[in-house]
Formats: structure tokens, C-alpha cells, sequence
């Protein structure tokens, strides 16, 4: 008997097929995501489970599901996952780390100039017909090359938006981590750890890449922002919930922050009111590692971590409790 895989949203077609080769496969054909009951109900009787950054796997479902031994995600965040509750239990957890950095870490730039530069805010201005004549002081930005570039959260895609920053636009990298990088790592890039305050102080552009947790929520509230200079850029490619986006929204409004630009937001695919109605932020869909090449390695790894699991090899990238 083939082990059973339940792929619980919809993924490449060369994805299933693959999987198909090696287990008997269930598969979510709908656009939706199913909540956690439906989820339970339909794992019964599977040992592996596809998921994303979405699906909840907490240690109710983990209880209700008894075979189940192999959880492997296509994001490389996982707090959608109960670690804990799936290593008591047995239950081999991967994400998907490495893959998708480059093109994070892209999108992440991107984000930073656009909000810099007012990119979204002068389209709109542009498309609703309001553009009549040059002016010296329209639309002024603030630079991105030779500025400083800050990082909380200094993992594989703040190092790599470091290096964009320092190599790319010769920006003065500051960060901010829990373990600082090895010298070998900060020397090329001239980074420089700093304490959260002093990242907050001195970033004219500050990134966040930090996992979320119930230690990083709402790293950047009220508190943080008012410590930011008035001139500075916010741009969040982490996940909702680091930042807390009412005050955000408000931080807006009153332009004590230039500029803000977001992929990811409490509680979305709602987005905070304030948020939508602010000029000066960019919005984007929690698309910061879509490209086709991107997704496709990352759903690759999923499926590969499911087969090695379930025919009884090590995985490929496991996620190991805290
Ligand atoms: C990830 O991989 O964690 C991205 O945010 C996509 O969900």
C-alpha cells in the first residue's frame, strides 16, 4: 500500500504528478483554504500533508490526525506550524529555506526603493489624471544609494538584501539580530550590529526579515515608530503581526514616517483601513517570493521532503523545535 499525501491547497500540476508517483494523493482543487476542522476531516487516514504558510497546523489537529507523520511546507515560514506539537508527536515538520531568497530578498529591494522614490503614490497620481506640469518639488523621494540601510532580523534574505544594499548602492549597512553575523560575514558588507534602538534611530531605510513569533509581534508598534526619523522608509517582507499596522496607519497619516511599503499584514488578506486609505505606502499581496522559477523550487522541495520522509530517509530540510 502506497502511503496517503493530502496536498491541501492547490499547487503545480507537475507537482501532484510527481507526488502521484510515489503515494496515493488527495488534493485541494478549489481556490480556498480550508479551515482547521475541514483540514482534520480530510487528513484522516494520511500520513503526509502539503501545505503553505497558511494552513493551520496547531496541536489540535496534530491530535486529531494520529497517522499523520510527515508535515512539509512550501514557505520558508512556518509559524502557521505547531513545531512542538508535531516533534512530541513524532511528526517529521520541513520548510522550505534557501530557495527563495534571492528572489525575496529582490522583491524586498524593490519594495524599499518603490516606497522611497513614492513609485505607487505618483502612478495613482498619474492614472487619476492629475499630472498637468513638471514641477522642481513634486514627488521628491529620498535617495536609496549612499543611505542607510537598516535590517532587523538578519537571516539568509536580510544578508542578502544587505548585500544589494552595500554592493548594489553603496548604502552603510546597519542590523539588528539576536546572534550577530561572523565578522567573515559582516566584513564584505561593512555591516554593522547595532542594538533595536539604534536600528530604529539611524535607518533612513529600514527593511524588517524577521520571523514572526510571539517574540517578534509587533516588533515595530507605536513605541518603535516614534523613534524612527520623520524622513525614514518602513518596509515589512517578514510577516503581519511584526508590525502592528494600526499604528503604522496612523504613523502614516500624520507623516511621521515618509513612507511605509508592505507584502505582508495582520491578519490578511484583510488589510487595515488606514493602510488602504495612505498615499505614501505601497501594498503588495504577500508576492515577495513569486516568480515562477521561485515557486516551482519551492513546492519541488515540499514534494522531496514528503518522499524522503515517507520512504523512510532523513529530510531534507527540517524544521527542529526551538
Ligand atoms: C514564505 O515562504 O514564508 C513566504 O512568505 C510565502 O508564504
Amino acid at each position: 500500500m502506497k502511503p496517503r499525501v493530502l496536498v491541501a491547497r492547490q499547487v503545480f500540476a507537475q507537482i501532484v504528478a510527481r507526488l502521484r508517483e510515489h503515494f496515493e494523493v488527495s488534493t485541494n482543487d478549489e481556490p480556498v483554504d480550508w479551515p482547521r476542522d475541514e483540514l482534520i476531516r480530510r487528513l484522516q487516514g494520511h500520513q503526509g500533508v502539503f501545505v503553505a504558510a497558511t494552513e493551520p497546523i496547531d496541536a489540535t489537529l496534530v491530535a486529531a490526525c494520529p497517522e499523520l507523520r510527515a508535515v512539509c511546507s512550501m514557505a520558508v515560514g512556518y509559524n502557521n506550524i505547531d513545531v512542538a506539537a508535531c516533534a512530541a508527536r513524532g511528526i517529521v515538520v520541513t520548510n522550505a529555506p534557501d530557495v527563495l531568497t534571492e528572489t525575496t530578498a529582490d522583491f524586498g529591494f524593490a519594495l524599499m526603493m518603490a516606497a522611497a522614490r513614492r513609485v505607487t503614490e505618483s502612478e495613482h497620481y498619474l492614472r487619476a489624471g492629475l499630472w498637468k506640469r513638471w514641477s522642481h518639488d513634486f514627488s521628491c523621494g529620498a535617495d536609496v544609494h549612499g543611505a542607510t540601510l537598516g535590517i532587523l532580523g538578519m537571516g539568509r534574505i536580510g544578508q542578502a538584501i544587505a548585500r544589494r544594499g552595500a554592493l548594489g548602492f553603496g548604502m552603510r549597512v546597519i542590523y539588528h539580530n539576536r546572534s550577530r553575523l561572523a565578522p567573515a560575514q559582516e566584513a564584505p558588507l561593512a555591516a554593522r550590529w547595532v542594538d533595536k534602538d539604534t536600528l530604529l534611530a539611524e535607518a533612513d531605510h529600514l527593511v524588517l526579515v524577521v520571523p514572526y513569533s510571539a517574540a517578534s509581534h509587533h516588533a515595530i508598534g507605536a513605541r518603535e515608530l516614534a523613534r524612527m526619523k520623520p524622513s525614514a522608509t518602513l518596509t515589512n517582507v517578514a510577516r503581519g503581526g511584526v508590525v502592528d499596522d494600526a499604528a503604522l496607519a496612523q504613523a502614516l497619516a500624520e507623516r511621521r514616517l515618509a513612507a511605509a511599503a508592505l507584502d505582508v499584514f495582520e491578519g490578511e488578506p484583510r488589510v487595515h483601513p488606514g493602510l488602504l486609505a495612505a498615499p505614501n505606502v505601497v501594498l503588495t499581496p504577500h508576492i515577495a517570493s513569486a516568480t515562477v522559477a521561485t515557486r516551482m523550487k519551492m513546492a519541488t522541495l515540499a514534494a522531496d521532503n514528503l518522499i524522503a520522509i515517507l520512504r523512510g530517509g532523513a529530510p531534507l530540510t527540517p524544521v527542529r523545535p526551538a
